[in-house]
């Protein structure tokens, strides 16, 4: 049975992982239509992960005698500046995700749920994959610089990177 506490930790972190989705989203579509199809593929992938991520929360909550609550989530940006721009948003987007999950399993120890701490454990592992990629995609993004031979061969690259985030299922 999960405390209240808990369930309230993990309710937020619902949110947190909806929202994730819907920023990726925000940004598949906004490299759609900017013509970048590899960068577009890579996100609607990413934000599919990311609504998957939300879906183990809620049937962990539900699971464990709580009550998941699908909340509202905030409208994401329209537009993201350059394509180095967002992926520098989604480098820090990541990197507030891991802090969120570092705080829910130091919550977790706090009120000896094992088996929350078992189950956020798969989170902490994701988080460093995730960021990991962020960083070598943009490791690639400033060797190419302003080169727009280069912004074409990067967008065909990053199609390389669909699905190497874990597609572990439910
Ligand atoms: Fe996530
Ligand atoms: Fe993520």
């Amino acid at each position: 049975m999960l405390s209240k506490s808990i369930e309230e930790a993990l309710n937020k972190q619902i949110k947190i992982e909806g929202e994730s989705s819907q920023v990726y989203l925000a940004m598949a579509s906004w490299a759609e239509v900017q013509g970048l199809s590899g960068v577009a593929e890579f996100m609607y992938d990413h934000s599919d992960e990311e609504r998957m991520h939300m879906l183990k929360i809620v049937k962990f909550i539900n699971e464990r005698g709580g009550h998941a609550i699908v909340p509202a989530f905030e409208a994401p940006a329209i537009k993201f500046g350059s394509f180095k721009d967002m992926f520098q948003t989604l480098f820090e987007h990541e990197v507030f995700v891991s802090k969120s999950i570092n705080d829910l399993v130091h919550i977790s120890l706090e009120e000896r749920d094992y088996a929350t701490h078992n189950f956020l454990q798969w989170y902490v592992a994701e988080q460093i994959e995730e960021e990991a990629l962020a960083r070598t995609i943009l490791d690639k993004i400033n060797l190419i610089g302003d080169d727009k031979g280069g912004l074409y061969l990067f967008d065909n690259d990053v199609k390389q990177l669909v699905g190497q985030i874990d597609n572990t299922a439910i």
